[in-house]
């Protein structure tokens, strides 16, 4: 079997500079409609994002729906960059579809032969990896063992229980999301990520299973000419940014 090469193509930097900084949260839009095809691209670039084991925990719900959009709007508390978007899309992290989706990583291996480690890891090791059990008892014994052996050598240390595996999904989930922002930037379009919602009801709303994060709400559609409320700023990067 030879091994796989994959060049790394060249890329202008400034055009994608320009992607970065001139995403900026806008919170009107006008009533221009994204295309479809537009919203598909941008989805598709999403699920591009890197994430854990390739479990891909995200779902993505595009509310286009005018009555369905109103009523998530109002659960968004009516804030202008729900009222005014064109397409909400809550972007959706879950605890519990590791277990199909590693099976489809088996399923999805792009090569002709899995190297047997990886479908090990797929098939045996990841079921166990991943599970918090009943109550988050398989999880607790799992840190019990983690902290014994841990005392030694390297280990894992965690997502044993429910609450580190809802931080595992959404990690992912986040970064996803970010490429969807930075996706519709591209594309001439603006984005709104809010956690301003009411959970409950935007859950009813969108008929979530239990297991399901609404990691954040993006309102979506083209920027208006007041959307932005005022200049961006960040702290100077001396504070945040520890060089060892
Ligand atoms: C997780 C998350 C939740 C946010 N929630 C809201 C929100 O509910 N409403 C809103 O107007 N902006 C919201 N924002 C946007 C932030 O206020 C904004 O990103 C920040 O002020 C920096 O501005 P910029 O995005 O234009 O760079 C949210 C951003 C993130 C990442």
């Amino acid at each position: 079997m030879t091994a796989y090469r994959e060049l790394a193509p060249e890329i202008d930097v400034n055009e994608f500079r320009k992607v970065v900084e001139s995403r900026r949260s806008v919170r009107r839009f006008t009533d221009e409609e994204v295309p479809l095809a537009v919203i598909d691209d941008c989805l598709d670039m999403a699920m591009l994002a890197p994430n854990s084991s390739n479990m891909q925990p995200w779902e993505f719900y595009v509310v286009r729906s005018p009555e369905l959009k109103k009523k998530l709007a109002y659960a968004c508390l009516n804030q202008n960059a729900a009222k005014t978007a064109n397409v909400l899309i809550p972007v959706i992290a879950r605890t519990t579809t590791w277990k199909k989706n590693a099976a489809r990583n088996i399923e999805y291996w792009p090569e002709a032969t899995m190297p047997k480690i990886v479908k090990t890891y797929y098939s045996k090791v990841a079921p166990i990896h991943y599970n918090a059990g009943p109550f988050g008892l398989l999880g607790l014994a799992k840190k019990a063992a983690g902290l014994v052996a841990g005392i030694k050598r390297p280990v894992p240390r965690g997502p044993y229980s429910i609450a580190e595996m809802q931080a595992w999904a959404v990690k992912s989930t986040a970064l996803a999301a970010e490429n969807l922002m930075l996706g519709f930037r591209a594309h001439g379009y603006d984005t709104c990520p809010m956690e301003g919602f009411d959970d409950h009801r935007a859950r009813k709303l969108l008929n979530l299973p239990s297991d399901a994060i609404i990691t954040m709400i993006l309102a979506v559609g083209r920027r208006a000419e007041d959307g932005i409320y005022h200049r961006r700023y960040r702290f100077p990067r001396e504070g945040f940014v520890h060089y060892l």
